[in-house]
């Protein structure tokens, strides 16, 4: 059965939150990290910070048009605590496994609203298929660095 508006826009919400702790997230690492190994790393978050940020308006539009409301800052939900900065600013490597699992989160997210739009919403559909190319293209991406960083 098709799942209602309410619960599409709820799914869509949660996206656009995460999103924005991705935001948050790759803008305090890409400023965190140190050492020769982090600079290509930092480069990288730095550049995808925008892209996210794009991928947060993308579903605020759709959320608006769908008659819902984009959440303000205090009823944001955040909850990626593979992403937490601590001090050890030279680890590398946690930083690119808390991106992938922030990634690979993400892509379930929107495999899951992809699933309950089908047949129904094929604009939210469509939407959702398009931001789970852009996260599988990180999520290779940063796949490829663990190899390197981890040989
Ligand atoms: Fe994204
Ligand atoms: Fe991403």
């Amino acid at each position: 059965m098709a799942e209602s508006n309410e619960t599409i826009i709820k799914m869509l919400t949660e996206s656009y939150c995460m999103e924005l702790e991705t935001v948050a997230n790759y803008l305090a690492h890409s400023v965190n990290l140190d050492g020769v190994r982090a600079e290509e790393i930092k480069k990288s978050l730095a550049a995808d910070i925008t892209e996210e940020l794009t991928h947060a308006q993308t579903l605020g539009a759709r959320i608006k048009q769908l008659g819902g409301l984009v959440p303000g800052s205090l009823s944001l939900k955040f909850s990626q605590k593979s992403m937490q900065p601590t001090d050890n600013t030279v680890d590398v490597v946690a930083v690119i496994q808390g991106v992938i699992a922030a990634e690979d989160a993400a892509c379930s997210q929107y495999k899951k609203i992809i699933r309950a739009t089908d047949g129904e919403d094929y604009v939210t559909q469509d939407l959702c298929i398009r931001l789970l190319a852009a996260e599988e293209e990180h999520l290779i991406q940063f796949k490829g660095f663990l190899k390197e960083y981890t040989n």
